[in-house]
């Protein structure tokens, strides 16, 4: 037996946003704002996951209206359909085709380790469906179906990636061909995991049930203006340092979150900041906030009231994602010895 050639894989980026709820800060800072560089310099694919959506109940009406809202966001977050294609990932069948492989390759004993599944599972896991098991397999197919290089995600998903590189091992060593990539987890910037603002031990998150532990892309100057001024806080001033923010898990987060929003280090915030009470960081915050959201926020508005030319970028944008995967697919079923 021959060694597995070492083949090269072209750069390519691809990452997915579940369509369900509302979009938050968290979602645009530690996701969807570094997809837009990418662009540039690599081919990109950004998907809305309404397949992964479905793992949990979701009402249709909205889950088509949520569908629309986040590809709405990315287009005014600066996605440019043409650069990069735009779709949902239940247009672009090939995704649950290579899943099912996936399901064969993965072990149990890999998915029982994904802390995602225990947490939205929570603690009746005879009851979670068998999607939402094996959401993992599916978002490693997302990937490997268009021989991505590298993700863009917030730091929540590195586990689904070392998964994902785990399956791409397997796959590659069983069958003794170097068919998929060991993708690149990029996790950029300062904001990879934002916080609630009423907890700041708690991730940021669109499932919250409390609208106040969140901002939303589609919240207006008002909304985040109150959303800031209630947000927890310590009643100690702003230390003089970042090392000072050390055991402050709010005062922390929303140090974070100006600086990702300014686009500038923590450091630089302490700075301008230190020994300040949040009766004036609050503030300066909502107006930062406003002003990088508020344009966004137009925008979506403006794309969402014309949902047919929006759902023309996405059926172009899933033709494209298709022309991409097939060839993909049809190499896993030869090297598998399924005949087509
Ligand atoms: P989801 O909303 O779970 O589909 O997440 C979409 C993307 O946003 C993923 O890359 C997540 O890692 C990222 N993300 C979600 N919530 C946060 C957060 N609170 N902080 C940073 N990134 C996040
Ligand atoms: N699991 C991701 C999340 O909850 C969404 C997702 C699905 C994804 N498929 C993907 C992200 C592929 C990156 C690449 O955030």
């Amino acid at each position: 037996m021959s060694e597995p050639q070492s083949a090269t894989f072209a750069p390519r980026i691809f990452s997915g946003v579940q369509p369900s709820g509302q979009l938050t800060l968290g979602n645009y800072l530690g996701a969807i704002r570094n997809f837009v560089p990418l662009q540039d310099t690599h081919t990109c694919l950004y998907c809305m996951v309404d397949l992964h959506a479905i793992t949990v109940w979701q009402d249709p009406e909205e889950l088509a209206r949520a569908t629309r809202h986040v590809a709405a966001a990315f287009i005014a977050s600066g996605l440019d359909s043409v650069k990069s294609a735009l779709f949902n990932q239940s247009q672009v069948a090939e995704h649950a085709q290579l899943a099912w492989v996936f399901n064969c390759v993965a072990r149990l004993g890999w998915l029982n380790r994904m802390t995602q599944f225990k947490e939205k599972a929570g603690k009746d896991r005879e009851k979670a469906s068998v999607g939402l098991y094996a959401y993992p397999t599916l978002m490693a197919a997302d990937i490997l179906l268009y021989k991505a290089t590298g993700v863009p995600v917030g730091e929540d998903q590195k586990q689904h990636l070392e998964l994902t590189r785990d399956i791409a091992q397997k796959f590659n060593n069983d069958w003794g061909k170097e068919v998929f990539p060991l993708t690149e987890p990029l996790i950029l910037g300062d904001a990879t995991r934002v916080m609630s603002l009423r907890d700041g031990t708690k991730k940021m998150s669109k499932s919250d049930p409390s609208d106040l532990s969140r901002i939303n892309m589609s919240d207006d100057r008002d909304a985040i203006a109150t959303k800031i001024r209630k947000a927890k806080t310590d009643p100690e001033p702003l230390p003089e340092t970042v090392d000072g923010l050390e055991g402050r898990p709010e005062a922390d987060n929303l140090v974070g979150i100006y600086g990702a929003l300014a686009g500038i280090s923590k450091d630089e915030v302490i700075r301008q900041f230190g020994g300040q009470g949040f009766g004036v960081f609050k503030p300066a915050l909502a107006d930062v906030a406003v002003e990088r959201l508020g344009p966004i926020r137009d925008e979506m508005v403006r794309i969402e009231s014309d949902p047919a030319s929006l759902d023309a970028i996405l059926r172009d944008g899933a033709r494209r994602a298709r022309e991409m995967a097939v060839p993909v697919l049809d190499e896993v079923y030869d090297v598998l010895g399924l005949v087509r």
